[in-house]
């Protein structure tokens, strides 16, 4: 492998090893984390101990995403050679930092906390209002975060637009540790990408595997066909001649990503009437298709030598400790709690 050069700047990023990764995923993050990989030096996280904050009854599914999650990263064209893939929960530094953290943030804080306060509405609506479903490990996951991102001094993380108030609060519990112990810790940015949050192809603002809406990467040609074959259209269109409005339908939604030089021509031709949804959807498929190719190619070497891709996370997760030891020290030192050190 590679050697790192000192002066790159770092980003650290990750996801939770609960299921693969959709085209959603790609437009949010993985496309921004090929762009920068060579630019910075590039930490990618696979976040099996935030996983287990929804999934601590069920670890055997965290465990068998913990290859896919990095499979899909690294068939979207992250480059081993360049990135270092880490397993959270195999670097302690993490959970001391999370117990640290837990003291600079109040709960109510937490509970306000735009991403928590979805995801705990969504669970009330499956488990009913008692509100036991919220444990106090999930509760803290922004906590954590804070910490995987710091534990690294990462200068950005790059991620999708729901994950924004995640970075805001790991921003406040750095400032808080830099007022109460001396600046130690960097305050990270993010970075959005340009398509900020995909549709699923029903129309709804998420995409997702409970949702049964999304376009996997390793989805193969015939399911892609048939998940395009049933996008929502523009409902006024009857007849294959109707004039439609591409703007309310989200086969025109995908072509907007994935057609984009044939753009224009696709619109007009859909307000006047001069095309089908048969043979427009045919023809996103193909281009979905296409585009996801060298994806999937890679993702087969890779899904063919999986002893390749835990050797990638064992080498990385060495790796990486070398920095989070050295940071948990700084902090310890800031805090001066090394009692034993002089
Ligand atoms: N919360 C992220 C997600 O659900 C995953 C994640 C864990 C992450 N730690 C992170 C993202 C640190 C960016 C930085 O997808």
């Amino acid at each position: 492998m590679s050697e790192l050069k000192e002066n790159k700047k770092r980003i650290l990023t990750g996801d939770r090893p609960t299921g693969k990764l959709h085209i959603g995923h790609y437009f949010g993050s993985l496309q921004n984390r090929v762009k920068l990989q060579d630019e910075y030096e590039t930490y990618i996280l696979v976040a099996d101990v935030q996983a287990l904050t929804d999934n601590f009854n069920n670890p055997e599914k965290v465990r068998e995403n913990i290859l896919q999650t990095t499979m899909d990263n690294l068939a979207a064209g992250l480059d081993p050679e360049k990135c270092i893939f880490v397993v959270q929960s195999m670097i302690p530094e993490i959970a001391e930092l999370t117990v640290f953290y837990s003291n600079l943030v109040t709960v109510s804080r937490l509970q306000r906390n735009p991403t928590i306060k979805t995801e705990i509405a969504q669970k009330k609506e499956l488990f009913g209002n008692s509100g036991e479903s919220v444990t106090y490990g999930f509760l803290g996951y922004p906590v954590s975060q804070a910490a995987d991102i710091t534990a690294f001094n990462a200068d950005l993380v790059p991620v999708g637009e729901d994950q924004l108030p995640l970075i805001e609060q790991t921003k406040e519990i750095v400032r808080k540790f830099n007022s109460l112990y001396g600046d130690t810790i960097k305050e990270p940015n993010y970075l959005l990408s340009e398509y900020k949050r995909i549709k699923g192809l029903d129309g709804n603002s998420k995409m997702g595997k409970s949702l049964g809406n999304a376009i996997y990467l390793a989805d193969d040609e015939d399911t892609i066909r048939e998940k395009v074959r049933g996008a929502i259209t523009d409902t006024t269109k009857i007849r294959k001649d109707d004039p439609a409005n591409p703007d309310i339908c989200m086969v025109g939604y995908y072509h907007k990503m994935f057609s984009k030089e044939n753009l224009n021509t696709i619109c007009s031709e859909c307000r006047e009437g001069k095309r089908g949804c048969v043979s427009c959807k045919k023809e996103l498929a193909d281009n979905i298709i296409e585009k996801l190719k060298p994806i999937k190619e890679r993702r087969k070497y890779y899904e063919e030598r999986p002893e390749l891709v835990q050797e990638i996370l064992k080498s990385g997760t060495e790796r990486a400790r070398k920095i989070t030891k050295e940071n948990i020290e700084k902090v310890k030192a800031s805090m001066k709690i090394n009692y034993l050190e002089n």
